[in-house]
Order: C-alpha cells, then structure tokens, then sequence
C-alpha cells in the first residue's frame, strides 16, 4: 500500500498525520517505509533525534543512487530528509519527476505500507510522491484556504492522471485546529457538500498534546491517559485510511 499525505497548504497536518499513520499501523504489525519529501524534514526530525546516515537520505534518489532506510522503532524504517534535499528542487527534467517511483517499485516490496510525507508545494517533491503511490490522503485544516487548495490538488492529480500516472485521492482528513468553531462548523458543511463521500468521518480535534507529541516523538496515544480521546480519533482515521486503501487495492 503506498500512500502520500499532500495539501500543499502549509501547516494542515500533513507531518502531524504522516507521523501517527506510521506509529498506529506499526502498532497493528506492519512493516511501515516512511519517506520524508519535505527538505524541512520535520518527519524526520520526528522520528529521529540522532545523527542521519547519509545513506538513508530519500535525497540520494536524485543522484540515480538508493536509499538505505534504517530502523527507528519496532516496525518503522525511515527514509530521510534534511535542507540538502532542496539543492534538487531546480532540476525539472522528466525523469527527475519518476525518481521516487523508480526507487520504490524497484526496492518498495518489502514493506506493508509506504507513507510518504509532502511539503507545503505542488513541486518537484509532491508531483515525485504522487506519482510513485496510489493513494493520496489530503488532511485539511478547516478553514477556506484548505478548501480552495484541496481543488488545486485535485486539478493536479486529474493532469497526472490524464499522462497515465499519480495516485487518487482516498479521502480527505480534516483537523479542526486552526479556527474558531462556529467557523469550523460552516466549512465543514461545505467539505462534507464537495466531498462527503470521500470525507473521514474522523475529525482530529485541537489538543497541544498533538504538538507535544511530535516534539518528543511518541504519538499522542502514549503521552497519558487523559489523552485518549485525541489518540482515539488518530487511531480511528487510521483504521479508517487502512481500510479504504486496502479496498481499493483489492479491486484494482
Ligand atoms: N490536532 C492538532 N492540535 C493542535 N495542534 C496541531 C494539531 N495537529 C497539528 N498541530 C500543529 O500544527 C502545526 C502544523 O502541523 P504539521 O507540521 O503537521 O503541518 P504540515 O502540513 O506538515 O506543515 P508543513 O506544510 O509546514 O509541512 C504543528 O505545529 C503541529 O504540531
Ligand atoms: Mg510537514
């Protein structure tokens, strides 16, 4: 199952969803690959406080070379990125855009899932993570200017897919951090008119424990108790992203 977590809005929650989707579905015993796309590498920053080989750097691809992901925890192997990733963003020839795809259909087999973590731009990195998944799970905040990117994510993707490449949208994830709630509630009746059917019914609330467990790299779930109800809902749109995927690669 490949995956990639995309809005080129910044600061939706696409790290934030990236980093718990790889913990609960380790959780359940799978194999998780996750590759960091963003030269902010805030993923791998999350998953990793020590020095990064240089060869698990997802960078390498771009130099026609592989990847070596290492373990992070039981289950987890990350394919990394720091600021050196970006010196590649100006290089737009065609096949730079296939490196991604190229690495992991070659080398992509060995995992359950592949989950990739975009940055906040419709660039080189996400057109790279789109065309080497299947699936794309946009997570938005609620608030107008998500809406407006998820059509412009869509446009992309319906190009891609016009040229035969770049993966569908699975669904849309929303995090009801950013805004005010009677706010919250207006766009989120006009997510649920422009994407009921692909909208998660999981809605990730506000919590600072959400940070807090990015900061100290456990997901929300293991912080502490009183916490369950933030993790639960993680937990849930997990399972709810795991099983919608799974469907739609069983039909084809
Ligand atoms: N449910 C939540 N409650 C409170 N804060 C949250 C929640 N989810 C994410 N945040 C915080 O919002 C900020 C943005 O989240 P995150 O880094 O996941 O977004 P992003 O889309 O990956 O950003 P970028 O576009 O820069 O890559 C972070 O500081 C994160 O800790
Ligand atoms: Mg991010």
């Amino acid at each position: 199952m490949r995956i990639a977590v995309a809005n080129q809005k910044g600061g939706v929650g696409k790290t934030t969803l990236t980093f718990h989707l790889i913990h609960a579905w380790a959780e359940d015993g799978r194999k998780v690959l996750a590759v960091d796309m963003d030269p902010q590498g805030d993923l791998t920053s999350s998953l990793w406080r020590g020095d990064l080989p240089q060869n698990a750097l997802v960078a390498r691809v771009f130099d026609g070379n592989e990847p070596r992901p290492f373990q992070v925890a039981p289950g987890i192997f990350l394919a990394a990125a720091e600021i050196s990733l970006s010196v590649h963003e100006k290089d737009l020839s065609l096949k730079n855009y296939f490196r991604l795809k190229t690495w992991l259909d070659a080398k992509g087999g060995d995992f359950d899932a592949i989950v990739v973590d975009c940055p906040p731009s419709l660039g080189l990195f996400t057109i790279n993570a789109l065309v080497a998944t299947r699936w794309v799970v946009a997570p938005v905040d609620v608030s107008l200017y998500s809406v407006r990117a998820l059509r412009d994510l869509l446009g992309s993707l319906e190009e891609l897919q016009e040229i035969g490449e770049g993966a569908k949208l699975l669904g849309v994830a929303p995090f009801a951090f950013a805004s005010r709630q009677r706010a919250t509630k207006a766009v989120q009746e006009l997510l649920a008119d422009e994407y009921g059917n692909i909208l998660f019914s999981h809605v990730i609330p506000s919590s600072a424990r959400v940070r807090e467990a990015i900061i100290l790299g456990r997901p929300v779930w293991k912080l502490r108790r009183d916490e369950q109800a933030v993790g639960d809902s993680f937990r849930k749109l997990a399972s709810q992203i795991w099983e919608r995927a799974q469907k739609g690669d069983e039909h084809g």
